[in-house]
């Protein structure tokens, strides 16, 4: 085990909800007209918190992510308070980084100084496009300077920021998408979050999608944004570290690195996932996604747990591949061999090798190369066969 890779124990609070609802949008986020009820969901953050500490006791706290939805919705007493809470029922390490997804408008700007004092000291903003007309079309509620004006308080206010683009929109092309990045570049100095647009069931985009109405990119154009894209970070000191985030070296996000090397995390707020080791098994949680229903979940008994499986060695060893690979550095695959009782099949091995998908280093380490990270999923289910 390298140094960065120490028993490492992240801890994920979602804050549900936002503003607007942007039309491409998934995730578990509620838009509530009456103001929020901020000193009851400190309380049952904190009781969720204390009843998953009581479940996996003795960890120290190396990550912690506040995600939404908007968490920069939230005041920053708020997030002092859960931040409390974590440091009250786990230690906490001196040098844990404590991230705060935060939406890139004026007034959310104005909350960064509080939130450092907080005890916040990375934000990730959602900037999504560089210009105006993309920003509109992906309904959201920033312009562009505005969003670069949050980089710039962002960049006075924490050591350390990401900012996140989403690429392959309509009508995009290559060149359009370079010189979008090399500003992006520029201004995110050492982290980036570039997802190409991926048009989920049951957003507003899924129905204008489906009747013709937004035309993505075909394959071979969002084949070309992604080649663009590894290209202009790699030559601008941002190379890719997982298939959709770029870095300096160190500068990498630790607490989603938890994640993808198959690490133990606890999920806190509605609609969170965990992965915790409770008497030698692996457990993967998830809780109620109703904001309010998960309160009255919380307030009853202490969490909002609805989904709580015991993984078995088949699909934890599925899972480790399937986030492992999406990392540069890949997995051991001695460590696969543990988890599921078998070795990954040579011959599959040595026919992804050949055509160029995956290599294996000097140390053993299984990785996909730059050839096969647009064909992930493909690789992914070959080997787990
Ligand atoms: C859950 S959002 C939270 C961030 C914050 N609320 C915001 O919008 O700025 C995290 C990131 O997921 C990405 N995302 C969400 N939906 C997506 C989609 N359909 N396709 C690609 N990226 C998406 C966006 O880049 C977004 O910043
Ligand atoms: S992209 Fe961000 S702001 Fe938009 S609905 Fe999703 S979580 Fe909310």
């Amino acid at each position: 085990m390298t140094g960065s890779e120490r028993e490492a124990f992240g801890v994920y609070v979602h804050w549900p909800f936002c503003l607007s609802k942007c039309p491409y949008c998934d995730f578990n986020s509620h838009v509530r007209h009456a103001a929020i009820d901020e000193d009851r969901f400190v309380r049952a953050f904190a009781r969720e918190i204390e009843t998953t500490a009581a479940r996996a006791p003795g960890r120290e706290v190396t990550s912690i992510f506040l995600g939404g939805g908007t968490p920069s919705l939230m005041q920053p007493a708020t997030v002092g308070a859960v931040l409390d809470a974590i440091g009250q029922h786990w230690r906490v390490a001196s040098d844990v980084e404590v991230t705060l997804e935060a939406n890139p408008t004026s007034v959310e700007a104005t909350r960064f100084a509080g939130y450092r004092a907080a005890g916040v000291n990375r934000v990730s903003l959602g900037v999504q496009a560089l210009n105006d007309s993309s920003l509109k079309e992906l309904g959201r509620l920033h312009s562009a300077r505005e969003a670069l004006d949050a980089v710039a308080i962002a960049r006075k206010s924490f050591d350390r920021y990401s900012f996140d683009l989403i690429y392959a929109r309509p009508d995009q092309t290559p060149a359009m998408w370079a010189d979008e990045l090399k500003l992006a570049i520029e201004e995110a100095a050492e982290h980036l979050s570039l997802y190409q647009l991926t048009i989920e069931e049951g957003t507003p985009f899924f129905g204008l999608h489906a009747a013709g109405k937004l035309k993505t990119p075909d394959e071979a154009m969002a084949r070309a944004l992604y080649d663009v894209t590894q290209e202009v970070c790699s030559a601008h000191g941002l190379p890719a570290y997982e298939i959709s985030n770029h870095a300096r070296q160190g500068a990498e996000c630790r607490h989603n690195l938890v994640y993808w090397r198959g690490q133990e995390y606890a999920g806190i707020g509605p609609g969170a996932h965990g992965r915790l080791d409770v008497g030698g098994a692996r457990h993967a949680t998830a809780t109620e996604k109703r904001p309010e229903a998960w309160l009255m979940r919380v307030e009853a008994n202490g969490h909002g747990v609805v989904i709580d499986d015991v993984l078995n060695r088949d699909e934890r060893a599925d899972e480790f591949l399937l986030m492992g690979l999406r990392l540069k550095e890949g997995i051991d695959p001695e460590r696969y061999a543990a988890l599921s009782g078998r070795a990954i099949d040579p011959r599959r091995i040595a026919v992804l090798r050949e055509e160029g998908a995956i290599a294996v280093d000097a140390d053993g380490r299984l990785r996909v190369t730059q050839a096969g990270f647009p064909v992930l999923d493909a690789v992914v289910a070959d080997l787990a066969a």
